[in-house]
């Protein structure tokens, strides 16, 4: 029985979602100018109500976009509740946060500034603290025209800089453009992963990002907390202990691993995947190789941060 739900388990997500493909090697569509000034923003204190929390604080590109910590902290040393995923590539995700409760980059930027527990402001204090700094109002008129800055502007720059952390040239991306070899553990990395269906849940540009699916299909995942899971969104009894899949891109420097940051290194995380998602329990040989794939999947840190 087990064996028929994971056979239709991996037709009903293939042909959905589709194969792996590259990122874009050039994005075209980022307005530069408003890129570097999200980018100033994205790392600006002023922007939290003690002025102690930026963006970068949960979002760190030290960490590939994510937080070495099990979950962050936000203003007053307030603990959040859920692991901070990377914001790297996040234009690709076909929902954001782990739940999924809003679609796009724009809206989840209006979340962080105004939850109590990250930044704690509220739009009209962010207009009044930017426009009281002389170097923000310049920048804000060169790229806006406008003399007042308008806190939909502040939301429009860190949007365009997310917009353009992608991370491309990734070792696989470059064996999928037929340019290089993976080597031979990589390689049999690469086809434990298609043989054991984890490429069922994470597939497409992202390599997840583009289904829900429950943690602990197969054998009951233990929920150590209470973590605003699908069902918290939808209401709907089989989204319990659902969430969305997650990018496997730069995965090797993001840990720890999963919404409640569990799995401090990639072997434990692999093992607890293939453990409660899969039902099987995975050779070392192969838990090193898929390793090793996996790794091939970091790729270069996005031009736009070391943009003069
Ligand atoms: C105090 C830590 C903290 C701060 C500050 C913070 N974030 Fe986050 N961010 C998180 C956490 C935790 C999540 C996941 C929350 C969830 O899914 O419920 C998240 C989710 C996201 C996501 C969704 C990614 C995905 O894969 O779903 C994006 C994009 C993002 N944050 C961007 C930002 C931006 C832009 C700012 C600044 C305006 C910001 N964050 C500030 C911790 C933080
Ligand atoms: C049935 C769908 C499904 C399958 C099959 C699956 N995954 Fe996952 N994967 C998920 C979901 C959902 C999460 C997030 C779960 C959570 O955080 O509670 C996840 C999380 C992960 C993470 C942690 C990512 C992060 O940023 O925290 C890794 C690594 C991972 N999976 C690798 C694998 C590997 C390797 C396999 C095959 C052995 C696999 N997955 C099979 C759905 C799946």
């Amino acid at each position: 029985m087990k064996k028929l739900i994971l056979l239709l388990t991996i037709f009903a997500a293939v042909s959905i979602a589709g194969p792996i493909v590259p990122l874009p090697r050039k994005i075209n569509d980022i307005d530069i100018k408003k890129a570097l000034l999200g980018r100033k923003l994205f790392s600006e204190t002023l922007l939290s109500s003690d002025r102690t929390v930026s963006c970068h604080s949960c979002h760190s590109f030290d960490y590939g976009g994510a937080d070495p910590r099990i979950v962050s902290v936000g203003i007053d040393e307030k603990h959040g509740n859920i692991q901070s995923p990377t914001v790297y590539n996040s234009r690709y995700n076909f929902k954001q946060f782990w739940n999924g409760r809003v679609n796009t980059l724009k809206e989840q930027a209006d979340g962080p500034t105004h939850n109590p527990m990250e930044m704690g402001m509220n739009a009209l204090l962010i207009e009044k603290r930017l426009n009281n700094d002389k170097e923000y109002k310049k920048e804000f008129a060169a790229v806006y025209g406008s003399s007042e800055i308008r806190y939909e502007q502040v939301i429009d720059a860190i949007v365009e800089f997310e917009r353009a952390l992608v991370t491309p040239d990734s070792k696989f991306d470059r064996f999928l453009r037929n340019e290089i070899k993976l080597n031979k553990e990589e390689m049999k990395g690469y086809l434990a992963f298609k043989q054991r269906g984890c490429i069922t849940c994470h597939n497409g540009i992202n390599i997840g990002e583009n289904s829900f699916q429950r943690m602990g299909l197969f054998v009951p995942y233990d929920f150590n907390g209470s973590y605003p899971d699908r069902h918290s969104v939808t209401h709907k009894e089989q989204d319990k202990n659902v969430f969305k899949v997650p990018t496997l891109r730069n995965i090797e420097l993001t840990a720890p691993y999963f919404h409640d940051g569990s799995s401090k290194t990639l072997d434990k995380a692999i093992r607890k995947m293939s453990h409660h998602n899969l039902g099987v329990n995975l050779k070392e040989d192969e838990i090193h190789n898929i390793v090793q794939f996996l790794k091939t999947l970091t790729g270069k840190r996005p031009a736009i941060l070391d943009l003069k």
